[in-house]
């Protein structure tokens, strides 16, 4: 039995939507993170938590035809259509399923460590299933910056707080992209390298954010963060393209360090 409680609901359609969004955003930042490693023909690499599989895809390319991708998830539905013969889809629990030991030249996570219960077990994990030399990537929000905005505006602060405030409540760590330097240190990685990347942008270029929102509207009401015209507000801006406020959005601390000989 699974030991994770997954936060949304991956059932449903909106999910695979959201997380097309994350992607699409955070793609060049994660794939030049990967390029920097150096990942190449004939590599065996790992994705975990691969949600729409858009990393996966652009891994299978970099390895070829004598590499390998496997991309996990616990609910693998969007990566069915990862058809390439390099690529395995596999159901999965990061938690508690099995990875072996010494089997890949390189793990990315992106996104997935914040919903497990215990990140530096899983890290430790990751790297034992890497062989020696091996590369870890591993990046996650750190959702303090998501309050931040230009000109000020204290309904945008006060309803950018809150899903900091639900994750929390979930069992989740709306900081841990701050931590990863630190868990990676302490699962044993070498040549730590670790950046931090942010998106400012005008409210109405990033209409894709106003979908967190809407989907998270009736847990900051209920939870009394927020009140329905505050969160209303924030919605509709996304929507006017008049309005001008900068949004700083959330902060990706993208991670990674290698397997020790
Ligand atoms: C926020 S999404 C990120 C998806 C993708 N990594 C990306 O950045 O585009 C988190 C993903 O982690 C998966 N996930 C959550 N808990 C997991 C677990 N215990 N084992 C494997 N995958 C998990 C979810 O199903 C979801 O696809």
């Amino acid at each position: 039995m699974a030991s994770t409680k997954y936060m949304f609901d991956t059932a449903e359609e909106g999910e695979r939507d959201r997380l097309l969004a994350h992607a699409l955003m955070w793609d060049p930042v994660t794939r030049r993170r990967l390029g920097g490693i150096g990942v190449t023909e004939g590599w065996r690499c790992l994705e975990v938590g691969a949600g729409s599989g858009t990393v996966t895809r652009w891994l299978a390319g970099q390895v070829g035809g004598s590499g390998h991708v496997v991309a996990t998830d616990i609910q693998p539905r969007w990566l069915r259509s990862l058809d390439a013969p390099n690529v395995e889809v596999l159901r999965h629990d990061v938690t508690t399923d099995p990875l072996g030991e010494s089997v890949y030249d390189l793990i990315c996570a992106r996104l997935v460590l914040t919903h497990l219960p215990d990140p530096l077990a899983t890290v430790g994990k990751l790297l034992r299933a890497l062989v020696p030399g091996g590369w870890l990537l591993v990046e996650e929000y750190d959702l303090r910056s998501l309050p931040l905005c230009d000109p000020p505006d204290a309904t945008w602060h006060k309803v950018a707080a809150a899903p900091s405030e639900i994750l929390r409540l979930g069992g989740g760590d709306p900081e841990l992209g701050a931590k990863l330097t630190g868990i990676l240190h302490a699962a044993g990685a070498a040549e730590i390298d670790t950046e931090a990347v942010a998106l400012p942008r005008r409210m109405p270029e990033v209409l894709s954010w106003q979908a967190q929102f809407v989907q998270f509207r009736e847990r900051l009401i209920d939870a009394g963060l927020v009140s329905p015209a505050e969160v209303d507000k924030v919605i509709a801006d996304f929507d006017d393209d008049t309005c001008d406020l900068v949004v700083h959005g959330p902060t990706l601390v993208s991670a990674r360090g290698r397997k020790g000989d």
